[in-house]
Order: structure tokens, then sequence, then C-alpha cells
């Protein structure tokens, strides 16, 4: 077998890690993110093609900011320095970094020298992402400038015969229209990567790292059905075996047969053979709900209840010593600056016992983004409606139903959603929408129905173009769908005499109703 190759990301605490780490892996190289302070000794062990230093908010030369030993630069590794980075390689190799008499932000056509490397098959005059206050206003001994911008003398710098390059702006970011190139030609030309890595390799990479992490020891994972849990589940289970249990907890504020469809895949008449306990803890849900219309009370009872049921079922199953959750890079608010991740873990459950004692939580895609989980589970023979299904939050149609929570509310929303999801399917309007689903109002008002007045429920659509959920616009769904959503709802859903269509983007609005 082929040794893996891999370039290591060491981080400065920029916000864009991660995504350096993506792009690497979009050229089919394998990446990781390593803390600033990963010892000199770990990162030779690990034999990496090369080093990348992201960005970070720091200034070089303050005595408190990050900064690794100046003996990487004699490891002989390619090295590829960003924003900070970029700074740090000149400052740690006596060039002058010193605040820019004027900054720049944003998107600046920077001029680059194609006779580099890193700009092979680059534009001359090409469109970069800035982000700085400090710059290099002299590069070190026996490196070349290699890109410019009217205010920026070195935006790029290289020592091609040591390996080592650098620059001022951000490839990894979409703004800088040809960085993906950039990042390119440092992996597979610089570097001289294969570029053999797969999805598959990081399935089967993983549950190779799972089986030694966990030994003979028993594994719990909660289940929702989503797409993250549902990958680790199945990621561990190739790894482990019978000593995996899955705990699906029904709170029964789950979207219509939803609960049915999670045991038909992953219960015991599903293909994957799993330990599968589900809980069918609706009635607990509704009567600690019971006359609560806050909505903060009540995602803090729904959160608090799935932890007693969790915890009930741990303590059943006991001897269980690592925790599995399908926590994603999105949900890991730490910068990997070495700090423990484990704090976000436990939210991600909703917050879990202290006295349940697992001894280690396993996270086996905590470096993955949405869509690299879902190229994992499609590797991994996950039916495709499970991995390409849009987000749920976990308090459920808790958070849907706007005031106080009753099973024949949760009906009511789970019959129009059902609706709605099924029309906007069959008008195939489903694959550029970021979420989209039907909420109650606690408003009810008068209709007239064959002759009889009616003071019903109304019902709330929501659909929402979005790309990261932390802003989203309302989509324009065709009026006909609407209308045959709207016709179909309030003749088929008993309680139900109109139903709204919400127009507010996020912000100012948010994309649940509570
Ligand atoms: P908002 O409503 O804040 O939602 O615009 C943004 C995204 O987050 C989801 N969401 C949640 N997911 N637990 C979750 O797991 C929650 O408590 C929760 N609240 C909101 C929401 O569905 C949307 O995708």
């Amino acid at each position: 077998m082929l040794e893996r190759e891999q370039v290591i990301v060491l981080d400065f605490g920029g916000q864009y890690n991660q995504l350096i780490a993506r792009r690497v892996r979009e050229c089919h190289v394998y990446a990781e993110v390593l803390p600033y302070t990963t010892p000199l000794e770990e990162i030779r062990a690990r034999q990496p093609k090369g080093i990348i230093f992201t960005g970070g908010p720091n200034s070089v030369y303050l005595e408190e900011s990050p900064r690794c030993d100046a003996a990487i630069f004699e490891m002989g590794i390619p090295i590829l320095g960003i924003c900070y980075g970029s700074q740090l390689m000149a400052y740690l190799l006596q060039g002058r970094v010193e605040t820019a008499p004027v900054s720049e932000y944003g998107k600046t056509e920077v001029t680059v020298d194609r006779s580099s490397v890193l700009f092979e098959d680059v534009e001359e005059q090409t469109v970069c992402w800035m982000s700085h206050t400090d710059y290099i206003a002299e590069a070190p001994k026996g490196f070349r400038v290699t890109a410019r911008t009217p205010v920026c003398p070195v935006a790029a710098m290289e020592d091609a015969s040591r390996g080592l390059y650098a620059v001022q702006f951000h490839p990894e970011v979409l703004h800088t229209t040809e960085g993906t190139k950039m990042l390119y030609n440092f992996v597979r030309k610089v570097c001289g990567a294969r570029g053999d890595w797969k999805m598959d390799s990081f399935v089967e990479q993983t549950i190779g790292k799972l089986r030694e992490q966990i030994g003979d020891g028993r594994v719990l994972c909660a289940l929702s059905g989503g797409v993250d849990s549902s990958v680790a589940a199945v990621l561990l289970s190739k790894a482990v075996g019978k000593q995996l249990t899955c705990v699906f907890v029904d709170h029964g504020l789950l979207r219509k047969n939803e609960g049915d469809e999670v045991e038909a895949v992953f219960g015991p008449e599903g293909p994957y053979e799993l330990n599968f306990i589900r809980v069918n803890a609706q009635e607990r849900f509704y009567s600690k709900l019971k006359g609560v219309e806050e909505p903060e009370r009540k995602r803090k009872i729904i959160g608090e209840e799935f932890i007693r049921v969790f915890e009930e079922e741990a303590r059943k199953i006991g001897a269980v010593v690592f925790l599995a959750q399908g926590t994603i890079y999105p949900d890991v608010i730490e910068s990997g600056l070495g700090k423990s991740a484990t704090i976000k873990s436990h939210h991600n459950v909703g917050g879990l016992p202290d006295h349940v004692d697992f001894k280690e939580i396993v996270e086996p895609l905590r470096m993955l983004f949405k869509d690299e989980v879902r190229k994992a589970g499609l590797e991994l023979g996950i039916p495709e409606y499970l991995v390409y299904r849009q987000p749920f939050p976990g308090p459920g149609l808790g958070i849907r139903i706007i005031g106080e929570v009753t099973a024949d509310k949760v009906r009511i929303v789970q019959d129009a959603d059902a609706i709605y999801r099924e029309e906007i399917a069959k008008a195939g309007c489903d694959k550029d929408l970021g979420q989209y689903f039907a909420a109650l109002t606690n408003m009810r008002s008068v209709g007239v129905m064959g002759d009889e007045r009616t003071y019903d429920y109304a019902v709330a659509l929501r659909a929402v173009h979005t790309s990261d959920f932390m802003t989203a616009d309302a989509a324009q769904i065709p009026w006909e769908v609407l209308g045959k959503v709207t016709t179909r709802i309030v003749n088929e859903v008993r309680g139900v005499n109109r139903v709204m269509y919400d127009l507010t983007s996020k912000p100012p609005g948010t994309i649940e109703f509570e």
C-alpha cells in the first residue's frame, strides 16, 4: 500500500483554517489542522508533503503573538504562509513586517509573476481577498517578490530553492478567484503530492483509527436520524460492530413518520445490524411541555428531558466507555489551538449528564464540512434521501409550534408539513432550497367552509435559500405550487382554515419560528 500523503495546516488562530484543509482535500490530498504549538518532532514524524501556515488576528512582532520554531524552515518540507502565516515567515527569517500605511480589506486586484510555480495558469491581474493591517515591508534575504498591489509591496514572495512560499491574501476563500488554482499549484506542483486521496480513503482510514482508539470498549451513540449522526453511527458500526449501541429518542416532535423511517433504516429490519434502541418518549415530553409557551423554556425542557431519557438508557446498558457524536466542523467552536472540544460536544446532544461515566468522546466527523459528510455517507452506502435531508433542529416541531405544544398541534403541523414537502418535491423545487417546512402559528381566525363558520389555526409556510444558515433569503416558490399546497392543507388537515407564506429574510427573522 502507498503511504498516505498529507499536508499539515498549522493553525495560528485565523478564521479560515478548516477551509484551507478542505481546499487541500479538494485537491485530493489529505489535510489536517494542527495547533501551532505542535512540536516539530511530531510534525516530522507525520512526514507531511507540505505545511501551510494559516492566517491569524495578531501582529507577528508583538511578544505574545503565536509563533513556531524557526527550525521548521530547515526541515526540507515545503511551506506556504497565508496572511499572518506569510508575515510570520518573513519575520522569523529576518524580513521586515510592520503596520501597513494603508490596510487592505476585501477583493483586491493583485499583479502576479506568472513565472512562479504558485501562479502557473493564473491571470497576471487577478482578484484576491485581502484582510490585513500589517504587511511585509521587506522580504527576507534569498526571497523574491512574486506579487504586489499598489499599496502592498510584497503580496507574495518565495524562496523556491528552499520550498518556501508566502501570500498576503487568502487563496482559500472563493473571493480569491484563482485561489484554488494557487493551492493546487502548491500542493501538487511544489509539494509534489500525487493526489490520490478520496473520501473512500477517509472512510477506510477513519475505520482503522476508530478501531485503534476504541479497542474492545463499548460505545454509545446518540442517533437522531440526521445526516451527521447517521454517518457517525455507520462508520462506528463498521469499525467496532456490536460494541456500539445507538440510542434514538423519539420525543414526539419529529416530522410525520420520521421515527418509523429512522427505525426502518437503523433498526433490526435495516441493513446495518446495529444494536439499536428506540425510546418512544412522546408522552413524557408532551406532559413536561404542558402549559409552557415561552420559546426558551420549551427548548430547555426538551433538551433536559432528552438528557434524562438518554441517561436512563445509558445506565441500562452499563459499562459504556465511549460516547460517540456526529459533531462536524461547523459545530466546533474552539479554534483548534489545542483546546478540548468537550464542551461543545456536549452541547451537540443537548448537554450530557456529568455522572454518566464516559471516559472518552469519539467524534469521527470533527474535521468535515456538511457536504464532505454527505460524500462520506454516500460512500458508506447510506440511502440518498437520508444523506441529502435538510437540517432539522434538535427541539424539532417544539419550536415550529408557536406557544404551547399539544399532541393535537403536533398532528396538525406534521400533516401540513408532509403535504408541503410532498408538493415541493413533486414540483422539483426542493433541490436548491436550504430548508423548507410548515409551522403552526398560534393564531386562530374566522373562515367559511361548506357554508359553516370555522374558527381554526393558520399554518405558516417557510422556504429559504441559504448556504451557511447564518443568513437566509425567503425563496420564491411558484405561486401555483403555493396555491396547491394551501388548498390541500386546508382541505386535508383538520383544524386549519388559513395558510400564510413567510417572506422574511434572516436577519431580521430567524429560519425557525422560535
Ligand atoms: P435559526 O432559526 O436560528 O436556525 O435561523 C438556523 C439553523 O439552525 C437550526 N436550528 C437548530 N438546530 N438545535 C439544532 O440542532 C437547535 O436548537 C436549533 N435551532 C435552530 C435551524 O433549523 C436552522 O437550520
